[in-house]
């Protein structure tokens, strides 16, 4: 991101005056180009649940890893009248339709892309000073790509800033959701979120010291995963039960 990237961006909120009501948003989403079978956007709940999260809380600096087709960042957008910085190496996989659906919101103007990799990007947002309220994490999910991202959201938020990690339900973002918990004390996780998405608010300063540990990998949390993998697996009595009542059904 150029400086003069950066001053168009925050040029363009500053002329910015509507856009921040619940209909504004419906509106908004109404209007995306996305296919019921494109890969994995938000839910229009996680939508209108970041909306409400960056408006209720007044945050106007907002970023992002990972566009996809756009819906979070114009969610997100649509709660403030900020720049947004998104960074996603990989928007020419999308036909670049993350990129339009902001555009066609009406947003654009107040769009920073940055098509580099999260863990490229963010370190250079840390050197340039840059300093954000909320933080949307969805980008690659492996188990350290998350990591290093919180890491480094972490770096870049302020006390009572939000940062927010997406897809719950993968086994990779629960054991970083399950870290935070247990070793950041300076973090608390907000309740009352949908259940795809893990909410923690930054309450103060990182305190640990240089050997400080607590176990996040519980035998608890390994046990549970791999019941549940088990259980709707193809051989689990619970799925041969459910196929055969199906099957009497459809008889
Ligand atoms: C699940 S999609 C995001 C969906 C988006 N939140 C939405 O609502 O449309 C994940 C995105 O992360 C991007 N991505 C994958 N690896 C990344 C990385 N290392 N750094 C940044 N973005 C990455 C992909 O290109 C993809 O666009």
């Amino acid at each position: 991101m150029t400086r003069s990237e950066l001053a168009r961006a925050e040029d363009a909120a500053k002329r910015a005056t509507d856009g921040q009501s619940p209909s504004a948003l419906d509106h908004a989403l109404s209007r995306l180009d996305i296919d019921p079978d494109d890969p994995s956007p938000v839910s229009d709940a996680e939508a209108r649940f970041l909306f409400r999260l960056v408006r209720d809380h007044g945050c106007r600096r907002t970023l992002e890893v990972g566009c996809g087709l756009g819906k979070s960042a114009v969610a997100i957008m649509s709660a403030t009248d900020g720049p947004h910085t998104v960074i996603d190496p990989y928007q020419d996989n999308y036909g670049r339709r993350g990129i339009a659906n902001i555009d066609r919101s009406g947003l654009g103007e107040r769009l920073v892309f940055v098509p580099e990799l999260s863990c490229l990007a963010l370190p250079k947002l840390v050197e340039s000073g840059a300093r954000f309220d909320f933080v949307f994490i969805d980008g690659s999910h492996r188990f350290d790509d998350v990591l290093l991202d919180f890491c480094y959201a972490d770096l870049l938020l302020d006390s009572g800033g939000y940062v927010v990690l997406d897809d719950l339900w993968m086994r990779t973002v629960r054991l970083v959701v399950s870290f935070v918990r247990r070793n950041r004390k300076d973090y608390s996780l907000v309740s009352g979120a949908p259940r795809g998405l893990a909410v923690f608010r930054k309450t103060g300063t990182d305190r640990r010291d240089g050997m400080f540990h607590r176990e996040f990998y519980t035998p608890r949390s390994f046990a549970s995963h791999h019941l549940l993998v088990w259980l709707s697996s193809g051989q689990s009595p619970m799925r041969s039960a459910v196929r055969a009542i199906k099957s009497a059904l459809l008889r």
